[in-house]
C-alpha cells in the first residue's frame, strides 16, 4: 500500500489476538512499531515472533486505562523513533453478562479500558501528528456499537461511544490532515471472543450458531481485519475520514 513504508504507528492492545494481526501486517508493510499493551509476557513473545530490532519495533508495559503511564509511553515511543504518523487503537475488553446482573464496578473497568483508554491515546498521540504535518488514526470499534450485542451492553455503549468520538475528532482535526475512521469487526476467533461465548459443549454451540449465522459461513479470524486497517492508514485513503467499516463477514450491513 502506499505511503505506509517508514511510517511510525503507535498500537494499543498489540500482544492479542487482532494486535498482533496488525502488527505483523503493519512490519510487512515497512512500518514501525510502538507495540502497547497491559501484558508484558504477551509483548515479550510478540517480540520474539515478529524478530525485529529495536529500531522497528519498541515495546512498552501500559495499562490504556492510566493517563500518566499512556503520556509517558507515548513521548518515550515519539522520542526513540523521531515521530508519530498512525494511531490505532485497538486494546479492549469484557465479560459477557446481561446488564441487570452487573454491577457498578464492573461498569468502571469496561469504560475505563474501552472508552477512556482511547480518550488517553487520542489526548497523547494527536499532538504529535497535528505536529508531523497530519496523520491517520484508525479505531477499532465493533460491530457490538453499531448495532447491539446480548450480553455486552456496557462495552456496546462504549464502542457506540467510541464511533461518536472518532466522527467528531475527524472533524475537529481535519484542518490538520489527521484522518480518523473506525474499523467494526464482527466475531472474531481470539481470546475475546472464546470468553465470550464461553467454554464446553454449550460454548461451542454459540460459536456454531455464530458461525450459521454470518453470510459468508465462518467467524473472522485476526488477520481478516488488518487489511483494512493497514488500507485507512495508507495514502491510498487519502480522501477517507469519518467513516465506519464493519469487517464481520456480511453479519451486519448497517447503513
Ligand atoms: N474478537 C472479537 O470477536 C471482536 C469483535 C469486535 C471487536 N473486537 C475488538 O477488537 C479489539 C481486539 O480484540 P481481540 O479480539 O484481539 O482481543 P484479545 O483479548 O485477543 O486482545 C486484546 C488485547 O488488549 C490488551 N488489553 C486489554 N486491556 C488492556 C489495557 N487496559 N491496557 C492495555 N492493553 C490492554 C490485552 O492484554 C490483549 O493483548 C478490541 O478492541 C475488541 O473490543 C473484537
Amino acid at each position: 500500500m502506499r505511503g505506509l513504508e517508514n511510517r511510525i504507528a503507535v498500537v494499543t492492545g498489540a500482544a492479542g489476538g487482532i494486535g498482533r494481526s496488525i502488527c505483523r501486517r503493519f512490519i510487512e508493510e515497512g512500518v514501525k512499531i510502538l507495540a502497547i499493551d497491559v501484558d508484558s509476557k504477551s509483548l515479550d513473545d510478540l517480540r520474539s515472533k515478529l524478530n525485529v530490532g529495536e529500531e522497528r519495533l519498541s515495546t512498552a508495559v501500559v495499562d490504556i486505562a492510566d493517563y500518566g503511564r499512556v503520556n509517558e509511553a507515548v513521548e518515550k515511543g515519539a522520542a526513540h523513533f523521531g515521530k508519530l504518523d498512525i494511531l490505532v487503537n485497538n486494546a479492549g475488553w469484557d465479560v459477557a453478562k446481561p446488564f441487570l446482573e452487573t454491577e457498578p464496578d464492573l461498569w468502571d473497568k469496561i469504560i475505563a479500558i474501552n472508552l477512556r483508554g482511547p480518550l488517553n491515546l487520542h489526548k497523547a498521540v494527536l499532538p504529535h501528528l497535528i505536529a508531523a504535518g497530519g496523520g491517520k488514526v484508525v479505531n477499532v470499534a465493533s460491530d457490538a456499537g453499531r448495532v447491539g450485542s446480548s450480553g455486552e451492553s456496557v462495552y456496546s455503549a462504549c464502542k457506540g461511544g467510541l464511533i461518536a468520538f472518532s466522527k467528531t475528532i475527524a472533524r475537529e482535526c481535519a484542518r490538520n490532515n489527521v484522518r480518523v475512521n473506525v474499523v467494526c469487526p464482527g466475531p472474531t476467533d481470539t481470546a475475546l471472543l472464546r470468553s465470550f461465548v464461553g467454554e464446553g459443549d454449550y460454548g461451542q454451540k454459540i460459536y456454531d450458531g455464530l458461525k450459521r449465522a454470518i453470510p459468508l459461513k465462518r467467524l473472522g479470524q485476526p488477520d481478516d481485519i488488518p487489511g483494512l486497517i493497514a488500507f485507512l492508514s495508507s495514502d491510498d485513503a487519502g480522501f477517507i475520514t469519518g467513516q465506519v467499516v464493519s469487517v464481520s463477514g456480511g453479519l451486519t450491513m448497517s447503513g
